[in-house]
């Protein structure tokens, strides 16, 4: 409940105004951003790889509304990506995605720029010896992501997907998904959504990611199981183990700040632990759905805004 009314709340533009004041290195968006430019970025890499770990880099931005910030936006990830081949860090990270920031949204050609701009992506990935995951937005966009991922897919194969288990729809998602060498990212999900297209308490939620990730642990395709749920990952142990799964044809990924010391445990299992970090100037949509996602989150937000 406190969750949608969070989620509902962010929208209004005093809101984001006074919270976007807030400096990045503040208590609570140091917590969850690795800072606002790419080299800060290589940094918080680099210290996660030599723990272990492998990272997918988000530049943070959403709803992009003009052509120039969704170009400029492909172009802050081909540098990313030149300065993590420069670090030699590729074996270990790829970049996240998402289409909104690079157009998807814009009225008449959004696709298009979007898939254009995506393209661009994908190549300078490649050319840096890695990858990239398309992320998941609100429910209006799942049928045109999955369509610029269709399109992406042909020449650029090993672009991963994300699919959100609140989602009615994702167990057939799934379905289609689970093929061989197709990379998906299976999370809860985190947008506001009405009842008609998503579930909506955590029970039934919980119940619906089991089933989609049977989906994918019994398919022939690369899970990445992306949740912090200590429950969830405890099955998701058993269900690959139940499938003769090795453990490099599956992974665990996590937020960059959240549960720190899971993912070095799951690590030093010998599985394949990926961290998601975020980093840029537009860190504010990112950090209203950490906060509504844990209501102890707002204590420290409250005390970060106090002390500004
Ligand atoms: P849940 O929210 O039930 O949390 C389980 C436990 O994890 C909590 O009890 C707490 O201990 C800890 N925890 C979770 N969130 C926390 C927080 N914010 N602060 C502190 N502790 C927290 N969503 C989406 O819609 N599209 C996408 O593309 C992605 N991409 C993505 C990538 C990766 C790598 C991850 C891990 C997650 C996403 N998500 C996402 C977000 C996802 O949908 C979901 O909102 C969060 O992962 C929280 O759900 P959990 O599965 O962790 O369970």
């Amino acid at each position: 409940m406190l969750r949608r009314v969070l989620l509902g709340v962010s929208r209004s533009p005093q809101i984001k105004n006074a919270v976007s004041s807030l400096p990045v290195s503040s208590g609570i968006v140091a917590r969850f951003v690795a800072g606002e430019t790419a080299p800060e970025a290589v940094l918080a890499t680099e210290k996660l790889v030599s723990n272990g770990l492998n990272v997918t880099l988000d530049h943070l931005g959403e709803d992009t509304t003009d052509l120039a910030t969704a170009s400029a936006t492909a172009d802050a990830y081909v540098e990313l990506l030149k300065q993590l081949a420069a670090a030699g860090l590729t074996q270990h990270a790829e970049v996240s995605v998402k289409l909104s920031a690079v157009g998807q949204a814009l009225p008449g050609d959004g696709e298009k720029i979007a898939l254009e701009n995506a393209r661009t992506i994908c190549l300078a990935a490649r050319n840096a010896g890695t990858t990239v995951t398309l992320d998941m937005e609100d429910h209006t966009t799942t049928d045109s992501t999955l369509g610029i991922l269709h399109e992406l897919r042909k020449d650029f194969p090993e672009t991963g997907a994300v699919l959100q288990a609140y989602l009615r729809r994702t167990e057939a998602d799934c379905v289609d998904l689970a093929y061989a060498g197709s990379r998906v990212r299976l999370c809860k999900g985190a947008y506001k959504e009405p009842e008609s297209v998503a579930f909506q308490n955590k029970q039934a939620v919980d119940k619906a990611y089991v089933r989609a990730m049977k989906v994918l642990m019994n398919g022939d395709g690369y899970p990445m199981i992306a949740s912090h749920d200590p429950r969830l990952i405890a099955i998701a142990g058993s269900l690959a183990a139940r499938a003769n799964r090795s453990r490099d044809s599956f992974e665990y990924q996590m937020l960059y700040g959240i549960r720190p010391e899971e993912q070095l445990r799951l690590a030093r299992e010998g599985n394949t632990v990926r961290v998601y970090i975020p980093y840029g100037a537009d860190w504010y949509g990112y950090l209203v759905r950490r906060l509504a996602e844990r209501p102890a989150n707002l204590q420290f937000f409250a005390r970060s805004l106090i002390s500004k």
